[in-house]
Parts: structure tokens; C-alpha cells; sequence
């Protein structure tokens, strides 16, 4: 049996920065999420399970990867116990199986973009199909990583924090699908940055251990502002969305600064990019930026502005001579700079600074595709190693 699906990327606009669990991964605060479109972005995974393999083996990227990580193993674990306990019909006749687990990013993982998300909700969303089992598989996806669970549903998403013990109410649900806000464009602008930051797990875990600014968060800050930006995407109220996007962004970054020893996750370069989207909304907030753990920028637009923005970023963030394309994903037409804007007095950035830009949308949720990683013997179809 083989089964192959393709997961999407989701951004958070509301962080997730803490867990109250670190084993069952349970987090302290709600978080909301879009998911982006996998026509751009995705995690393609597919998994073999044949009585004649010997062992289980997992290739991630081309490379072979041990597949005994306590997290691949919950994952696992929670599903056959899920699978178990529905008498899922495919999964009695996979009980003896041995499997092959293929998964490749069709998007740069070095870029430091949130590639653990789409690859475990891709991992359990194709598990789930294979086992034949129906139902919410957000639960399964968090043990994975925390926001995994918000990669398996299309739209915006809201992981709720849940407050059972076992994290059985520590599951997404869909705030708006997809199709209801068709306007809304998103733009990730890759910095160029070789530098490694902390990974979220352990920057995290600093956060929880030292910040007091996050006990304001947690407490106060999020719950408001969960209530207001959906309020604000049920309405399609866009500077209201973009106004808390920015500043659940700017916070997130202060609790990490609020740790000790700090944690810097956005550079020279974010900081300009700040700055720009700050001098550019003067009159009439249309961009809105945020930042994950790393320095490259996600911005929201309303289609309607994008082509005056991409004008403006290819004036204040020139493209390098290297040989990307600078502007990837859904083509976007970059029409020459407009006058009023080079009013707003920005200056040039360092050509290059930027890597690339992809430009995408929101999408629906993972989904099933034909083509297959692995061949029928169960090899994967292009491995380095
Ligand atoms: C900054 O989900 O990667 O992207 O649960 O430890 O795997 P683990 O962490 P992870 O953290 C994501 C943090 C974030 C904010 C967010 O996506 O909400």
C-alpha cells in the first residue's frame, strides 16, 4: 500500500511561544495561524508499508534519517492507538507491515522557513490515509511540533491551548476557510543570513524559564488579541488584522529579549524591513509584517496594493546579481516606482539583502497527490545518500 500528500506552511499571526508541557507539547497560550498555498510552499511525504520490509527507514530531503526521534515515534504511537481504537478497516491489515517514510520540502529548509511544520503534518495527515482514519488529526500532528497541529487544516486556524492533562483538547480548529478571503496576498521576503538561530524548541523553553515579560502575555496579552484578530478576519477589517499581526509580532520578539540569556532571532536586515513597512503604512496601514523564529519577513497585503508594494521593495531592498529569481511563486508584475512613494524618504538598502521573495496566498489544507517518492521496490526515486 502507498499512499502520497503534499502539506502546507502555515504562519502564525498570533504566536505560540511556550509550553505548560514540554513531552505532550501542550502550549501555554492560544495561537492563530494562515495557511499558506501549497501551489507555492509544501511538504510532499509518501509512505509505503509492505510485509517484506525488514525494518522501518525514513528519508527526509534526499537523506536517510533515523526514524526512532521521540518525535516521529508519538506520532506514530498516537496513531496506531487512534487507528486501534476506530477499528480503522486498513490499518488491521497493515499490522504486520514494515514502512518507508519519503518526505522532501519543495522549498529551501536552509532558508529557516517553518518546514517542521509542514513536514510532521504532512507525516500524519498521509499516516492518517493510510490507516484509513477519519476524524481530527490535529492532536496528532502537535506531538510532532506544536505548530504542526495548525498545518492540517486550510484557512486561518486557531490552535486552542486546551486544558485536559493528557492534551486531548489541545487541538486546531478552522476560524474562516480559504475561499474567504481570496484579496489577501502574502509575501516572504528570504534574508540573506547565514547564521544559525536557537531553535524554537530551546529558545522556548528559555522563554518559559526566565521571561517575566511572558507571564503578561500568556495571561493578558494573547486572550485579548486572539478575540480581536478574529473578529477582525470574520470581517475582512485589514488594518485591524494587520495593526495586531504587527504588534503579536513585535512582542514575541520582546519576551525573547526578555529571556535570559537573550535570544535574537531578527536581524539588521528584518529591522529594516520594520522600519520600511512602518514608513510605507504613514497614512494608510495596507502592509503588515511578521517574524518567526528567524530573520525572514512574512508581509499580508490586499491584492489591490501589492503592485505598488512590490514596486517598493524593489527599490529599498534592490535584488543582488546572483542568478534567483528574485520575485518566485505567483507571478507578480513589478511595475516602476511610483513618485509619491519615493517621497516617503527610503533610502536604498545593500543590493542582495534579500535573498528572494515568494510571492503566495492563502490556501486549503493538505491534500492527497498521485505521484509517488518511492518506487514500487520502496527505494526513494532521487536520494543523495
Ligand atoms: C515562532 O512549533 O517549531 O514559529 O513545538 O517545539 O516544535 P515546537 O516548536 P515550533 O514553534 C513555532 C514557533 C513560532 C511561532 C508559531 O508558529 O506560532
Amino acid at each position: 500500500m502507498i499512499v502520497t500528500c503534499i502539506a502546507p506552511v502555515n504562519i502564525a499571526v498570533i504566536k505560540y511561544w511556550g509550553k505548560r508541557d514540554e513531552e505532550l507539547i501542550l502550549p501555554l497560550n492560544d495561537s492563530i495561524s494562515a495557511t499558506l498555498n501549497t501551489d507555492q510552499m509544501h511538504a510532499k511525504t509518501t509512505i509505503m508499508a509492505s510485509p517484506s520490509f525488514k525494518e522501518d527507514r525514513m528519508w527526509l530531503n534526499g537523506r536517510e534519517v533515523p526514524m526512532d526521534s521521540p518525535r516521529i515515534q508519538n506520532c506514530l504511537k498516537e496513531m496506531v492507538a487512534r487507528a486501534e481504537r476506530a477499528g480503522a478497516v486498513r490499518y488491521s491489515s497493515l499490522a504486520a507491515c514494515r514502512l518507508r517514510v519519503c518526505s522532501e520540502n519543495n522549498f529551501p529548509t536552509a532558508a529557516g522557513l517553518a518546514s517542521s511544520a509542514a513536514g510532521y503534518a504532512c507525516l500524519v495527515f498521509t499516516l492518517a490515509k493510510l490507516f484509513g482514519l477519519e476524524g481530527d488529526i490535529s492532536g496528532i500532528a502537535r506531538l510532532g511540533s506544536g505548530s504542526a497541529c495548525r498545518s492540517v487544516l486550510g484557512g486561518f486556524v486557531r490552535w486552542h491551548k486546551g486544558s485536559a492533562a493528557d492534551g486531548c483538547d489541545s487541538v486546531a480548529s478552522q476560524v474562516v476557510p480559504a475561499s474567504h478571503w481570496p484579496e489577501l496576498r502574502i509575501l516572504i521576503l528570504v534574508v540573506n543570513d547565514a547564521q544559525k538561530a536557537t531553535g524554537s524548541s530551546v529558545g522556548m523553553k528559555t522563554t518559559v524559564e526566565t521571561s517575566e515579560l511572558l507571564k503578561l502575555r500568556v495571561a493578558e496579552c494573547v486572550p485579548a488579541r486572539v478575540d480581536s484578530i478574529t473578529e477582525a478576519i470574520r470581517e475582512k477589517d485589514f488594518r485591524k488584522f494587520g495593526e495586531l499581526t504587527m504588534k503579536d509580532s513585535n512582542q514575541l520578539h520582546a519576551v525573547c529579549l526578555d529571556s535570559f540569556p537573550p535570544l535574537f532571532y531578527m536581524n539588521s536586515v528584518s529591522h529594516a524591513i520594520v522600519n520600511f513597512v512602518h514608513l510605507y503604512n504613514a497614512t494608510d496601514l495596507q502592509v503588515a509584517y511578521t517574524f518567526d523564529a528567524g530573520p525572514n519577513a512574512c508581509l499580508f497585503v490586499l491584492e489591490e496594493n501589492l503592485p505598488r508594494l512590490v514596486a517598493t521593495i524593489n527599490h529599498v531592498f534592490p535584488p543582488g546579481n546572483n542568478s534567483t529569481k528574485y520575485f518566485q511563486g505567483i507571478p507578480v508584475a513589478v511595475p516602476h516606482i511610483n513618485e509619491d512613494v519615493l517621497k516617503l524618504g527610503m533610502e536604498p538598502k545593500e543590493a542582495g539583502s534579500l535573498k528572494y521573495i515568494i510571492s503566495t496566498r492563502l490556501g486549503a489544507g493538505p491534500h492527497e497527490v498521485p505521484d509517488h517518492l518511492l518506487t514500487t521496490a520502496g527505494e526513494p526515486r532521487s536520494a543523495t545518500t
